[in-house]
């Protein structure tokens, strides 16, 4: 007698399908398999619950990560001569329920990780009653970015969300948070412009941990965009409105205002007795401005062959992560962004989309569910 077999869900869960996504791109990065096994698992621990959860589900919580929910969002970090460093952006909480939650089991998710590779979370715990308040609201509550490095033992950064009290109480958030961290002078020294979106904080093994404040520019111009690093020395203004030309499209054509999407600066905060921003990156929303992923990548290789990178770990890593073509969609690649931090050569990161739920169409052709990709 033959008795009937269950048949598994044909969908991949969330879990199975953004570590194999890990898998190839840590090969890509130049990671050994050991330690790249390593990764998926921190990867599938820090999801929790919500790993399981097959594809064809909708997705755990409306997570403002990425576009369409995946609570994971990859990065390859370049600089010339060196191999690109691997990220994932992740959402452990995701899935807890209302933010207060969600900050909850994402706290805990990163006290976990200190536990397992020794570092303290007392910076962060300093920082709870401001960033994570019982009625927290707001898109985000806890967000963890880890450095993919060799050894298995990543690089930790978390991102927390200023406007966790209300958007009127952001920035004296990040004033209250800045002093308390001691660099005291740091806020006056930030551009009043642009709305507060992130504050991230570097635990673990770090040569210089930073505190990094990040803005949004509702409608920012190249020009705009070349005027908003306080670092010293700045960076090169003509480098970085051509940054933003390339990146949006408009090399040689009309000039573009990021009114679609904002574009975001980062201030890098490490000396707390200067209070003066060592470190600057603009973000480019490369997704709202290109008409699909084709393009986006044509725009990312031409700026890293500009700084001297090998485009070539880029353009294998999008493969690792969809089977569709690049001209089927728009978003696999997010953003690009241009950092420099004081003493250290210049570095562009792309960030990748994983996808796992929906892929946008390119520009004119109407959004449609993955529901049959996988
Ligand atoms: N998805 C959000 C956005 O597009 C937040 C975000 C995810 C983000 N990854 C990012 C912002 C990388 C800047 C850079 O804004």
């Amino acid at each position: 007698m033959t008795g009937r077999r269950v048949t598994p869900s044909a969908a991949p869960a969330l879990g199975a399908f953004t570590a194999g996504q890990l898998l190839r791109l840590c090969d890509i990065a130049g990671l050994s398999s050991g330690d790249a096994a390593a990764y998926a698992d921190v990867l599938l621990e820090a999801l929790g619950p919500v790993a399981a959860r097959p594809l064809n589900e909708p997705p755990p919580a409306l997570s403002f990560l990425s576009d369409d929910h995946t609570p994971v969002e990859f990065s390859l970090s370049f600089t010339a001569g060196a191999a690109p460093v691997l990220r994932v952006l992740l959402e452990p909480g995701c899935g807890a329920g209302r933010p207060a939650l969600s900050g909850r089991a994402g706290l805990d998710a990163v006290q976990a990780m200190g536990r397992r590779w020794g570092f303290s979370t007392g910076r962060l715990d300093e920082l709870a009653d401001l960033f994570l308040p019982p009625d927290a609201e707001g898109p985000l509550a806890l967000w963890c970015a880890l450095e993919l490095l060799p050894g298995g033992v990543p690089k930790v950064k978390v991102y927390l969300n200023p406007a966790a009290s209300g958007p009127e109480h952001a920035a004296a958030t990040v004033r209250e948070a800045l002093h308390r961290l001691g660099h005291r002078e740091a806020f006056a020294a930030l551009p009043q412009s642009g709305r507060h979106l992130f504050f991230a904080l570097d635990l673990g093994d770090w040569e210089v941990p930073r505190v990094k404040v990040y803005l949004a520019h509702q409608g920012l111009t190249a020009r705009q965009a070349a005027g908003l690093s306080r670092m010293a020395p700045a960076p090169d203004r003509a480098e970085i409105q051509e940054f933003f030309r390339t990146a949006t499209g408009c090399a040689d054509g009309v000039p573009v205002r990021l009114d679609r999407r904002p574009g975001q600066s980062c201030h890098v905060l490490t000396d707390s007795t200067t209070g003066t921003p060592d470190g600057f990156t603009l973000y480019i929303p490369v997704r709202d401005y290109a008409p699909h992923d084709g393009e986006a990548l044509e725009r990312a290789t031409a700026l890293l062959n500009r700084y001297g990178m090998d485009p070539e770990p880029l353009v294998r890593a999008l493969p690792a992560v969809t089977g569709r073509r690049l001209e089927d969609g728009v978003g696999l690649i997010a953003y690009l962004a241009l950092a420099h931090q004081r003493g250290k050569a210049p570095r562009v990161t792309v960030y990748i989309s994983s996808e796992a739920y929906a892929v946008r169409r390119p520009t004119g052709v109407p959004p449609q569910r993955n529901a049959l990709v996988h």
